[in-house]
């Protein structure tokens, strides 16, 4: 069936991908993209900490709660069975976006920060001991910083960092001194939510076999950009969120390898997860059940398969190959602002640019930008540790999605020179 977002006699406005990319067609589809801020047309550049939803997503979720809302696995009458059907089809479809040998892999969490407690808890706790290592890399969000700091604590083993260059990438020239026997898990960003670095995670996890640890990859900024393929990576786990690619807050998913699921703990207990229970003792439910303690987040998770089915239809190479443009269009122009500094310059990159200009402080910019209608995130942007590396406390950060435009990027430079030359009066 053709999509009708494969509109071919669309006007082209950005390279030959547009030919194939109706750029009308999709920000129809987000009905908060139409709307004003500040009294100007909204602007919304801010995809690297949530993204706008189509009605296809919203639609999904409002039929779900208006025909189909019922607990899942419990109820035998007809519509629980329809809600437990749609939360494990949602389930399949997660599988099959990120290539995951099965459904059971999938653990539905809150997001990614959740599934990366999941494993630092239900896996970390149970096996790590005194003197054991933990190896992340300086570009970490918080959310892959703080679980390990809690659990190396908690057990005695040390975190390490595999550091970072000037231009953003990782220094794994003479990484055999960060991976050693004792390292027990290598846990690393995909795609840098500050500097946009996309990680050579393939290799790391190669290095982390040979030395007998298993992989985290936190890929809450990649998922939503390009394609992904846990098999072909390698990796033991992999975490990513809802929210940053279409779908509802408050829904990600755990992929984990189904042996290593199988042998941990549970992560938290109550209803869903258990197959038996007494007063003295109790057995879990099997993967991935075990992980669900509770009533799951139904809508949410389904209202994800429906995100999975809105970009798999426009095409999530498409969608890659038109960010890539984008985000060279903008480096090209906002390289050219007077005092500006971009931090993060990899060769491979996605469509996050974070900078800061010359006697302007990023709060300040973030609020000059909104008075012209543009929603930028101002900030540490949840990686103090980044911000350390580069000596600032702050960036502004721009980042941009399948609805955004050659012109919004054009507005966005205009308004940062305006904000520049009225601060530096
Ligand atoms: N992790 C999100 C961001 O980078 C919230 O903005």
């Amino acid at each position: 069936m053709e999509s009708r977002y494969d509109v071919r006699s669309s006007k082209t406005t950005i390279g030959d991908i547009m030919n194939t990319f109706n750029i009308d067609n999709i920000r129809q589809d987000f009905p908060a993209l139409n709307q004003l801020n500040r009294n100007r047309p909204l602007v919304y550049l801010d995809n690297a900490a949530t993204t706008q939803k189509p009605n296809q997503v919203i639609d999904v979720i409002s039929t779900f709660y208006r025909t189909s809302n019922a607990n899942v696995h419990r109820g035998i009458y007809e519509i629980s069975e329809r809600a437990t059907e749609a939360f494990e089809s949602a389930r399949q479809k997660a599988a099959d976006f990120i290539h995951a040998e099965d459904s059971s892999s999938i653990i539905f969490t809150r997001g990614t920060t959740e599934a990366i407690n999941l494993v630092a808890y239900a896996w970390g706790l149970h096996n790590l001991s005194p003197g054991d290592e933990i190896l992340v890399t300086e570009m970490e969000h918080h959310s892959n910083i703080i679980p390990w700091q809690l659990i190396a604590r908690k057990t005695g083993s040390i975190l390490r960092y595999i550091p970072i260059n000037e231009d953003g990438t990782l220094n794994l020239e003479n990484s055999d001194i960060f991976f050693t026997s004792k390292t027990k898990i290598v846990a690393v960003i995909h795609q840098s939510n500050v500097l946009g670095t996309i990680n050579p995670v393939k290799e790391i996890i190669q290095q982390a076999k040979q030395v007998g640890a298993i992989s985290l990859v936190d890929g809450a900024q990649s998922t939503p950009h390009f394609k992904v393929d846990v098999q072909e990576i390698g990796c033991d786990f992999f975490a990513f969120s809802g929210h940053k690619m279409v779908g509802p807050t408050g829904v990600g998913v755990l992929y984990g390898k189904r042996e290593l699921l199988e042998s941990m703990e549970p992560f938290q207990g109550g209803g869903e997860m258990i197959k038996s229970v007494t007063f003295e003792e109790s057995t879990w439910n099997d993967v991935p059940w075990k992980f669900e303690a509770g009533t799951p987040n139904i809508a949410q998770a389904i209202g994800l398969g429906a995100a999975i089915d809105y970009l798999n239809d426009i095409g999530i190479d498409q969608i890659h190959t038109y960010e890539q443009e984008l985000t060279e269009y903008a480096l090209d122009i906002l390289e050219k602002i007077p005092g500006i500094q971009i931090y993060g310059q990899a060769p491979n990159r996605g469509a996050v640019i974070s900078f800061n200009v010359d006697g302007v402080h990023p709060h300040d910019m973030v609020q000059f930008l909104d008075q012209d209608g543009i929603a930028v995130r101002g900030g540490h942007h949840c990686a103090q540790p980044i911000m350390k590396k580069f000596n600032v406390s702050a960036t502004t950060r721009a980042s941009f999605y399948l609805y955004n435009t050659r012109d919004e990027i054009d507005h966005l430079v205009e308004s940062i020179n305006k904000t520049a030359s009225f601060l530096r009066r």
